[in-house]
């Protein structure tokens, strides 16, 4: 499916968003003053699951990443379908970049990752936090994959440390481990752009949930003073933005100086006390994400399904709660 057809059944309010009609309709690279200095972030939308993801390149050397990317997934049916990825395919080969990395902030569990999808179509190299190793561990049990699933990040092409960087074309860019969400959050930081995953969303949004294993509301706190450290005009790139009351455009950047003015959960003055009793009562009433089951089992493989069965058919689990 083309991403215009996609939009036809998308709500109203996407087409006035950073959406997949916005992007098609301007497929151009944002113009800067020094081009050869700059990276230029071209956001993609996906309004099922309110994500965001990004491709990110260097102009001078159209080296890319691809950040938190979407594999499409019907619940109900079972069936898959790629025209998220696609359409990000079909964004990076139009404008001739060379894809080096394929990015996750942490391992969602609200969409399936479409890294493996893109790293065979346009290579690149796999990432995510090295502490997956943990949520791995955490959901290997959960869903009771014994011992041929191993929890030890080998999944993914490369597990990062807090304070690692690498190069990429003319920048560097540089990780900071954001833990609060997932134990494995991770912050990407790029010439004055920091992507940061599910910590904070944009201001009147307010923050991320920390009620998954292995989340914490003191330690998201923590995690976003790091953020909230970078430069004041620091652009900040949300993973999610899920349109609140009083707004009617979906919105993927913010800056810091607007996070610690304005954000809902945490501007400047809230304590860390403050913000735990915040955020963990808003916690308690959440609901959880629709795709939470199978996302967790494809996102802890790297982007992968569970082996086919004899009958060359692959299947997600589903634990009965009994409490
Ligand atoms: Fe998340």
């Amino acid at each position: 499916m083309s991403q215009n057809r996609r939009l036809v059944y998308a709500k109203p309010a996407i087409f006035k968003s950073h959406g997949f009609l916005n992007i098609a309709n301007s497929i151009k690279l944002i113009p800067q003053r020094d081009m050869k200095m700059t990276v230029q972030v071209h956001p993609f939308f996906d309004p099922a699951t309110y994500t965001y993801s990004y491709v990110v390149s260097d102009a001078a050397s159209r080296q890319a990443l691809i950040l938190d990317s979407v594999y499409d997934y019907d619940p109900a049916s079972g069936r898959v379908s790629t025209s998220s990825a696609d359409a990000v395919i079909e964004f990076v080969r139009s404008h001739d970049l060379d894809v080096r990395w394929i990015l996750e902030t942490h391992a969602h569990a609200d969409h399936l990752s479409a890294a493996i999808y893109l790293q065979e179509a346009l290579g690149g190299t796999t990432g995510i936090g090295s502490r997956i190793t943990e949520v791995q561990s955490v959901f290997s049990g959960v869903f009771n994959l014994g011992p041929d699933f191993v929890s030890d990040g080998g999944q993914f092409d490369r597990l990062f440390e807090d304070g690692d960087s690498f190069e990429f074309g003319e920048h560097t860019v540089r990780i900071m481990h954001t833990p609060g969400h997932t134990p494995a959050c991770i912050t990407y930081v790029v010439n004055g752009c920091a992507f940061v995953g599910d910590t904070l969303f944009m201001p009147d949004y307010g923050t991320a949930r920390t009620d998954f294993p292995g989340g914490d509301a003191e330690t998201l706190y923590n995690s976003i003073q790091k953020i909230l450290a970078l430069p004041e005009e620091t652009k900040l790139y949300m993973c999610h933005d899920y349109l609140p009351e009083g707004r009617n455009e979906y919105r993927c950047e913010t800056t810091v100086a607007a996070e610690k003015q304005g954000n809902v959960h945490i501007h400047d003055g809230i304590s860390e006390k403050d913000f735990v009793a915040i955020r963990e009562s808003r916690d308690a009433d959440l609901a959880a994400p629709r795709l939470l089951l199978p996302s967790v089992q494809f996102n802890i493989r790297g982007g992968r399904f569970p082996d086919e069965e004899s009958n060359g058919t692959a299947y997600f689990k589903i634990p009965v709660r009994k409490v």
